[in-house]
């Protein structure tokens, strides 16, 4: 007799600060043993030659989201949460996003219901701001705070998105008062789009035009300028989807003189450069996003950023765009690069791509891997230790990994509603066999056995970056203190 619901048993474990042979226990969702040996639950898996590792958290990609273009995503909660899975998650954090005149709380309501009635895997989401009106900044930001949505993305890029710095420190402001992780898409949008009207009236149309104006001086320029804005109250801020050599520089010498900055990058900036845009027609359309895949010397920035602890995520920021008429191309053959909806698919590939490519290169340790694609997630975005490691007292999401088995990606053999992908042929050493969500086993050698709306809503805590309690100077003390409690209109 045991009371084990689940066990697994002589796997290879690793977590962010561990890495040993054991057995797991799982009673009613949870983690309730680890030991060298433990007894058969009343489902027990052999997970000998295999890596037992967190389940991952893919805190940044676009679900059932309307871009400011006005295209909506391929993928659903189902289908975004399916290809998750089948990728080796367990929890996805994609993004409730305000357009301009939306009430932010109806948004977040509206998105929080869908979710729940389609996910597969637990989840959560950020919000995007894009209208900060007195509404927004003195009832829904603070409430939804309040309510476990401790972090939201703001733009400094598209017409329709982009915050002014007045704006920006607006909402820092916030968030240092209500505790919550502003998460920042850092492009100079004046530059692009300067470069972006000189090339089409040149008749430059293309889709690699989309590199070219989407310079990589205009995000230098852009993370700099957020530092520096985060700087002026101390709030931490976290710089989304690093691209740029610069960009990681400037996030370094930030971290170096003591400042809460924390920044992320994406499979396709360490694997894409700005060549694979540069193919006949529009299909380069397919390797279009913002920031774009760079070059060569960048790739290796990033990889050493990830390496030394200057970049702590990796995120999809999968954007699904499907590559005809409602998605990517919506004037066919004739689209330019600027009226290419920006995005690209990776839910499924983002822990796959990295092991191969991370792990198994030899660039990163398998612990660095759980920490950049799992545990750093679930530690910045307040869902650690109920997520995000294997421990006692732990929800029980765990991907077990065959490190040998080798699977050539096609957009055919990937579960997203996209149709597409851009690795296409690439072959890829490591896959998650099985997948297990709260002791569930949602995935098991590529088969789904998971109910629609099985998923949960995790209410997050405090981000990591705001639990340190950390000195602020005087100067930025009294800034925050003379900030309004009730912004005017
Ligand atoms: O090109 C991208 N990254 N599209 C998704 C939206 C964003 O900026 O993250
Ligand atoms: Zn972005
Ligand atoms: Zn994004």
């Amino acid at each position: 007799m045991t009371d084990f619901d689940l066990t697994l048993h002589n796997g290879r474990i690793v977590t962010a600060d561990a890495d040993f042979i054991g057995d797991i226990g799982i009673a009613n969702g949870v983690i309730t043993a680890i030991s060298a040996k433990l007894p058969a639950g009343k489902r027990a898996i052999d997970a000998a030659g295999r890596l037992v590792m967190p389940g991952g958290i893919d805190s940044h990609c676009h679900v059932e989201q309307l871009s400011s273009m006005g295209v909506l995503c391929a993928d659903d909660w189902y289908s975004a949460s399916v290809s998750a899975a089948h990728g080796g998650n367990t929890t996805i954090v994609p993004f409730a996003a305000q357009h301009r005149g939306q009430s932010l709380r109806q948004v977040a309501e509206e998105y929080a219901a869908s979710a729940a009635a389609k996910s597969v895997i637990d989840f959560s989401y950020h919000l995007i701001i894009s209208d900060p009106t007195p509404q927004t900044l003195n009832h829904d930001l603070p409430e939804l705070i309040r309510a476990g949505i401790t972090s939201f993305k703001v733009f400094m890029t598209y017409d329709k998105l982009k915050l002014d710095d007045k704006q920006l420190l607006d909402v820092f402001a916030i968030a240092a008062r209500e505790g919550a992780l502003p998460m920042v898409h850092a492009e100079n949008n004046d530059v692009i789009s300067w470069i972006a009207r000189h090339l089409l009236a040149a008749g430059h149309t293309a889709p690699k035009y989309h590199a070219v104006s989407h310079d990589p001086i205009a995000e230098n320029e852009a993370t700099q300028r957020a530092i520096s804005l985060a700087s002026v109250l101390e709030v931490p801020v976290l710089i989304v989807h690093v691209s740029t050599q610069g960009g990681a520089q400037a996030i370094h010498a930030a971290q170096t003189l003591g400042a809460p900055v924390y920044g992320e990058t994406c499979p396709h900036y360490l694997l894409l450069t700005a060549e694979d845009i540069d193919i006949p027609g529009v299909e380069g359309a397919k390797f279009c996003c913002s920031p774009p895949p760079r070059d060569p010397v960048s790739q290796q920035a990033l990889w050493q950023s990830l390496d030394s602890g200057t970049l702590a995520l990796l995120s999809s920021d999968h954007a699904p765009y499907r590559y005809d008429e409602s998605g990517k191309l919506p004037e066919g053959e004739a689209t330019t690069f600027k009226q290419i909806a920006n995005g690209l698919p990776g839910l499924e590939v983002r822990m796959p791509l990295l092991f191969s490519e991370g792990v198994r290169s030899g660039r990163l340790t398998l612990q660095q891997f759980v920490a950049l694609t799992s545990t750093n997630h679930a530690r910045m975005y307040g869902l650690y230790p109920k997520k995000g490691t294997i421990s006692v007292g732990a929800d029980a999401d765990i991907a077990i990994w065959d490190p040998e088995h080798t699977l050539t990606l096609t957009a055919a053999g990937l579960h997203d509603a996209v149709g597409y992908t851009p690795y296409e042929g690439r072959e890829v050493t490591g896959w998650p066999t099985t997948v297990i969500s709260r002791g569930e086993v949602i995935v098991d050698n590529r088969a789904l056995h998971a109910e629609r709306g099985r998923g949960r809503f995790i209410a997050r805590g405090l981000p990591a970056p705001l639990q340190k309690t950390r000195e602020i100077s005087p100067r930025a003390a009294l800034l925050r203190k003379i900030f309004p409690n009730v912004i005017e209109p």
